[in-house]
């Protein structure tokens, strides 16, 4: 069977190419007469994979020398509680909430420091982002936390809040590397790798340096960020073959024209996708228009009772993956950077059929 276009929200489909790469390189690497992942991560074959793949995203994400890029492991999730326990013990932590994403990284950090909700679009139903003049921040806080692209309810943020002095911390999970942005803006990025980088499990991690000094001594060195730093990412043995691949994600990435060439592609898709659903009068996206995902379009069928044969007929058209998250339902449809606009041309001219065969 051939491959489809693979609407998954994570793990996501990855640059055909990359694939076709590791396959070529996956029984010896060049000249190691071993395979990528039987080889010594502290060999110096490795290091330089480990150290390009550093530098090039440096480059691709323009990260300031007074950053630390970490490649941990644990996924995202690891990282809602890390933070905190790096960053906050005991102290105040305001969360911004626009999804089921940041509830969870706010309720792991509970028995760490003293969570405060300082804004959040629940009560709508999570299909925005709460006005800005409303949040309640505290500048005692630790940090600040948002999740600028929420990926089951696909509301994104299309700015970088000011939050003043106090230091911004972004679960960029389903985001990452779609768009440029101003990382001296943030104090952590952190981001799990199976979206926008490669296999799940690996975590990147962009601190700033003034944060590392604020990590307790006594914290287990497997916790501790600044421990990690030190250790160049390897305290324990890393994921060498997710940062391999997460590499040759980066290549591709510089070689497709870097982050910008990605946020045209990422508009000019996500456009494609929301202009016909509106127009559409059948399908419908609940999300207010300011706060719409690039990566993730939820949408719903005029009739639900539909919604399997949709998934069902799709799948036969090679398209795959589009049934929603089980807390929302409906469908979605992500369309991170591996995505090709075909894929949404497909999705679009087979969601038109539908409509037309069943509406
Ligand atoms: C925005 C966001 N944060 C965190 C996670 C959790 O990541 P992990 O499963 O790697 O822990 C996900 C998973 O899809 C996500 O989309």
């Amino acid at each position: 069977m051939a491959r489809a276009f693979n609407f998954s929200p994570g793990p996501a489909a990855l640059p055909e190419t990359v694939l076709e790469q590791a396959r070529r390189e996956l029984l010896e690497w060049r000249g190691e007469r071993a395979s990528v992942i039987e080889i010594s991560h502290r060999g110096k074959a490795f290091m330089a994979i480990a150290e390009a793949a550093e530098r090039d995203l440096r480059e691709l994400m323009a990260i300031p020398a007074n950053y630390r890029v970490l490649f941990l492991q644990g996924g995202a999730t690891q990282h809602f509680a890390q933070i905190p326990m790096n960053i906050a013990r005991g102290r105040k932590a305001d969360y911004v909430l626009t999804g089921a994403w940041g509830e969870k990284a706010a309720k792991e950090a509970k028995s760490l420091a003293e969570v405060r909700i300082a804004a959040s679009s629940a009560a709508d139903g999570y299909f925005g982002i709460p006005p800005r003049d409303g949040w309640d921040l505290d500048p005692e806080a630790a940090y600040v936390h948002v999740t600028p692209n929420e990926t089951i309810g696909g509301v994104e943020f299309h700015d970088t809040p000011d939050v003043g002095d106090v230091p911004l911390v972004a679960d960029m999970s389903s985001n990452i590397l779609s768009r440029p942005i101003d990382v001296s803006r943030y104090g952590i990025i952190y981001a799990g790798a199976q979206k926008n980088i490669g296999p799940s499990g690996l975590v990147i991690v962009i601190i700033r340096d003034d944060l590392l000094e604020r990590i307790p001594k006594d914290l287990p060195a497997i916790f501790s960020y600044a421990a990690h730093a030190k250790e160049g990412s390897m305290l324990n043995t890393p994921n060498t073959f997710a940062w391999y691949l997460a590499g040759l994600v980066f290549q591709w990435l510089k070689a497709e024209g870097g982050v910008a060439a990605m946020a045209a592609r990422n508009a000019a898709k996500a456009a494609l996708l929301y202009d016909y659903i509106d127009a559409s009068g059948w399908y419908t996206n609940p999300v207010e228009r300011a706060s719409r995902s690039r990566m993730n379009v939820p949408f719903r069928l005029a009739d639900a009772a539909l919604d399997d044969v949709f998934v069902k007929e799709a799948e036969a058209a090679g398209l795959m993956a589009l049934k929603g998250h089980r807390s929302v339902g409906g469908m979605r449809a992500s369309i991170y950077n591996a995505m090709p606009i075909a894929g949404v041309e497909a999705l679009v001219a087979f969601m038109r059929d539908f409509a037309a065969r069943h509406g």
